[in-house]
């Protein structure tokens, strides 16, 4: 695997490929990183990764400082995957200067939400995938269902720019007790990584009631909601929306449920779709 740490010595690896299959990330990989790097290399004539923990995605007292960064781990999963190329550039490689020109992505989308919870956050996520889609080039690019809402808000962009990628959505992975893998479980005690699988429970509880014939969207919801706090969590939402815009649904649309919740210091978030 070849290791890209500026922009000029990415574009000398990639000169001679046509059509990078991209995974932008932000390290401290497990499966579900994994998992796109290996969808993504059929697709391509060369395979690419990021690692890049991107400081305009963060508020000022989330956790930017303590992010996980475990390079050594991180290079060698990526080897075990047949990954080709690693793009890690540090800040000063990425951002050379400050980065005010930023893309501002449709509020009706980017504004709820995570992004009514975490204001900017995908101000910071579309101007870093908008810069690494310009660095790498790619034809297509992968992302996970696990961060629902980015996926979406990443594929507007697109689309609104005209920008000849691909965007693949890949399905969550999971622990075997249904804990969506995220490099923030890491944060967890013990006992909170055994409480955190009550996140998807309670997304799953909220799929349950609707396939049963349940049509209170709001009921389930604060249901949702009050089973999580009761527990001790902090909910942010615990919401049903369209698939189709993120907005709220009316009877016989294709769903998801949207979930964000503190457990201790630590924020989850978590989805599931519903066929109802
Ligand atoms: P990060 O959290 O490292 O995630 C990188 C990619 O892995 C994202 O597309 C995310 O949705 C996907 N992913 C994370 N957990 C997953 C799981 N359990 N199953 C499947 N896919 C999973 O998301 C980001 O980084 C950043 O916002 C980024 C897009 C890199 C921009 O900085």
């Amino acid at each position: 695997m070849l290791i890209a740490r500026t922009v000029p010595e990415l574009r000398e690896f990639l000169g001679r490929y046509r059509r990078p299959a991209f995974v932008p990330t932000m390290g401290n990989l497990h499966e579900g990183h994994l998992a796109l790097v290996q969808q993504a290399r059929p697709l391509g004539d060369v395979t690419v990764a990021s690692i890049f923990v991107n400081r305009l995605q963060f508020l000022p007292h989330e956790d930017f400082d303590t992010y996980p960064r475990t390079w050594d781990s991180d290079c060698e999963k990526l080897r075990s995957v047949g990954c080709d190329l690693l793009f890690a550039p540090d800040e000063h490689a990425l951002y050379p200067e400050p980065q005010t020109c930023k893309v501002h992505p449709d509020p009706a989308l980017a504004n709820i939400l995570e992004g009514h919870f975490r204001p900017a956050f995908f101000v910071g996520v579309c101007t870093v995938v908008m810069k690494l889609f310009a660095c790498v080039q790619p034809r297509f690019a992968l992302f996970g269902k696990k961060d629902y809402q980015q996926l979406m808000v990443i594929r507007h962009m697109v689309r609104q720019f005209a920008l000849p990628i691909e965007i693949i959505g890949s399905e969550t992975r999971r622990a075997e007790d249904g804990l969506a893998l995220s490099s923030r479980n890491g944060y967890l005690s013990e006992a909170e990584r055994a409480e955190a699988v009550q996140l998807s429970k309670a997304l799953r509880a909220m799929a349950d009631a609707l396939r049963s014939g349940e049509r209170d969207f709001a009921a389930i919801e604060a249901r949702a909601m009050r089973s999580l706090d009761a527990r001790g969590w902090k909910p942010d939402y615990m919401l049903l929306r369209r698939r189709a815009d993120l907005q709220p649904p009316a009877p016989g649309q294709p769903l998801v449920a949207l979930g964000a919740a503190r457990l201790g210091m630590t924020r989850l978030i978590d989805n599931l779709e519903i066929d109802a």
